[in-house]
């Protein structure tokens, strides 16, 4: 008996365990599966070939998978391959990875998208600049983005780019199935038109003396006929929900901002078409093949392209894309958050929401928009050379460097500036003697002075360490990932102040003070472990390095490489204080941010 995804090939992911009690739970769903794959084989018609097999393995997960609770998802815009990544593209998918990770912590099932945006004018030109086709042209990028999403360790669950099969043909049925259903119309529109931005520009773009702004590039007098969506039907519909639905967008500033648009203009129907002859480089109408898809229609589905290649039983249902064969499936839409930078989010918080309705889809659980860096006050450009290059960062500093200056400097929403200067004084000051020299001194004294054997426990932190795990948790929920570093920072503070008090090296000295020495030495060195926990979402290397250096292998317990989930004892819960014990003997310390002359 054969499962087919008909077109959507199966990703499918071995079943996840976040605690003790679901591991336990999925075996049970597993068990059910089996037994009820043994049922499905009896009724077989005797083919019992390769492809079956492999087809039932798949039926299984995706059964067992279907059943479990929906899995958190989050996605990040996807990028355009029309040059190499630079800090604001570095940014938005950190703080997505950092978001991943925190629910994985958690002990959630995520599924993280990121991805490349390939289709469109763009592309095209600077594919046709560098003498290659369009496709040569993005394969050739894509290797770079790819090996840039490695370099920043994110724990991507999928990497969608859109010239994908599996996403293009994906967008094509929803294109019939939307003209089908009466959403689309054609009519002849003449404006000006700015190939940069890809858009007609309307009267309001321009400025006073009926310029438009540089930024548009080159703009030109257009007359064409293209495909419509009926957008402006939905206004207040959209008005109300985001009204009713305070955390759509976030942060509130942004909410209010499109609630204004919303309120202050009419929107027009979208053009969802360029004509082939003007641009070809894109996925066509599949009901008229003189045009092809409009970029922001193409990219904004892979959000639910790529769930519905893993077998998303939502979007099966309610698109009605395959006939019912597929029992199971990923359980991932409607998306929990997705996050986007300030400059698209018409695109996401106007257009997505209307196709998605327009579609009977539930939309996305949250919008979260993060603002735009510049660098020492002025816009990055690689014309100016106003650039940071992440990769040469990363290469001097450590990836951990560059993930903490990032999270610590910039909130999500506002905007934010990169000074080199800044850079180097956070390294020096939060990393190499605020965290890197806890962790040494600590565990150089425990080696020092016990033979690196942990003492008695002791619980004189304990209370500290609980408040920054309790407002860790807190923050991460709410995505408020520079609050929580400065939480665990004034954890590293406590401590390194107990080491000023306390004063190890003297009670070293003194005989009598044995006992003393022990409980400061335990307190140190839980610290440090405790910290180790909380940071693992933001700076995961830095994390590991401490567990190595505590002599506590995070391996054994068995990461779960799939899913890119810590191991438990890097999990949220074992934050909790005490969990050192005596008699352990720790490993060798090493310095976690070597100090820099600068
Ligand atoms: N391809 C579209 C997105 C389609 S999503 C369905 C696109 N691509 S982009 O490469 O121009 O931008 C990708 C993301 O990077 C966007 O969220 C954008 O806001 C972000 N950034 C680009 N430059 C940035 C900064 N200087 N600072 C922070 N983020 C910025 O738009």
């Amino acid at each position: 008996m054969r499962f087919l995804l008909a077109g959507f090939p199966l990703q499918p992911k071995p079943i996840l365990a976040p605690n003790r009690f679901t591991a336990i739970k999925n075996h049970i769903l597993l068990l059910l599966v089996l037994v009820l794959e043994k049922k499905f084989d009896y009724e077989d018609d005797g083919e019992d070939d390769k492809n079956a097999e492999i087809a039932n393995a798949a039926f299984v997960r995706q059964t067992a998978r279907s059943i479990m609770n929906k899995q958190f998802y989050i996605t990040t815009a996807i990028d355009y391959v029309n040059g190499q990544p630079h800090l604001g593209h570095a940014y938005e998918k950190i703080v997505a990875d950092v978001i991943a990770r925190s629910h994985r912590s958690l002990g959630q099932e995520v599924f993280f998208l990121t991805g490349l945006d390939e289709h469109g004018q763009k592309v095209q030109q600077a594919a046709i600049a560098e003498g290659k086709s369009p496709q040569t042209y993005c394969d050739e990028l894509a290797a770079d983005w790819l090996a840039f999403a490695k370099k920043l360790q994110l724990t991507n669950d999928d990497f969608v780019r859109t010239t994908q099969p599996r996403h293009k043909e994906f967008v094509q049925a929803i294109l019939s199935k939307l003209n089908d259903a009466g959403q689309f119309y054609k009519k002849t529109y003449s404006g000006f038109y700015s190939a940069k931005e890809e858009t007609f520009l309307t009267e309001k773009d321009r400025n006073p003396d009926g310029t438009f702004d540089p930024g548009y590039g080159e703009v030109v007098e257009l007359q064409e006929e293209n495909y419509y969506f009926k957008l402006g039907a939905h206004q207040q519909w959209l008005i109300d929900y985001i009204e009713k639905n305070p955390s759509f967008i976030q942060p509130d500033y942004r909410r209010n901002e499109v609630l204004g648009f919303l309120k202050n203009n009419t929107l027009e129907d979208l053009c969802i078409s360029r004509p082939a002859v003007r641009l070809n480089w894109g996925i066509p109408l599949p009901f008229d093949k003189n045009f092809v898809t409009y970029v922001w229609f193409d990219a904004l589905v892979n959000y639910i392209s790529i769930p519905a290649a893993h077998g998303d039983k939502t979007i099966r249902e309610i698109l009605m894309l395959r006939e019912s064969v597929v029992a199971g499936g990923a359980s991932l839409w409607p998306a929990d958050v997705h996050v986007i930078g300030k400059d698209i989010l018409k695109f996401h918080a106007v257009y997505w929401p209307i196709m998605l309705k327009a579609m009977n889809l539930p939309l996305p659980k949250q919008i979260l928009v993060h603002g735009w860096w510049q660098k020492d006050g002025a816009k990055i450009s690689k014309s100016t050379g106003n650039i940071v290059d992440p990769i040469a960062v990363i290469d001097e500093w450590g990836l951990d460097a560059f993930r903490f200056y990032v999270l610590r400097e910039l909130d999500i929403g506002p905007d934010g500036n990169w000074t080199d200067a800044g850079f180097r004084s956070r390294y020096q000051a939060e990393l190499a003697n605020g965290l890197g020299n806890l962790v040494n001194r600590s565990l150089s004294m425990l080696k020092r002075y016990r033979n690196g054997i942990v003492p008695e426990k002791s619980d004189e932190l304990s209370a500290d360490a609980a408040k920054a795990a309790d407002e860790t948790r807190a923050l991460l929920k709410q995505n408020q990932l520079q609050a929580a570093l400065q939480s665990i920072w004034l954890l590293v503070a406590r401590a390194n102040k107990y080491v000023d008090e306390t004063a190890p090296f003297k009670l070293a000295k003194d005989p009598a003070q044995a006992k003393r020495l022990d409980e400061v030495l335990y307190n140190l060195t839980e610290t440090c472990r405790v910290l180790a926990v909380l940071l693992w979402p933001f700076l995961p290397g830095t994390a590991v390095k401490i567990f190595g250096q505590l002599g506590l292998n995070p391996d054994e317990s068995g990461p779960d490489k799939s899913s890119e989930a810590p191991p438990s004892s890097l999990r949220f819960d074992a934050a909790s204080w005490g969990k050192l014990n005596a008699g352990h003997k720790i490993g060798e310390p090493a310095p976690l941010f070597p100090r820099k002359d600068i």
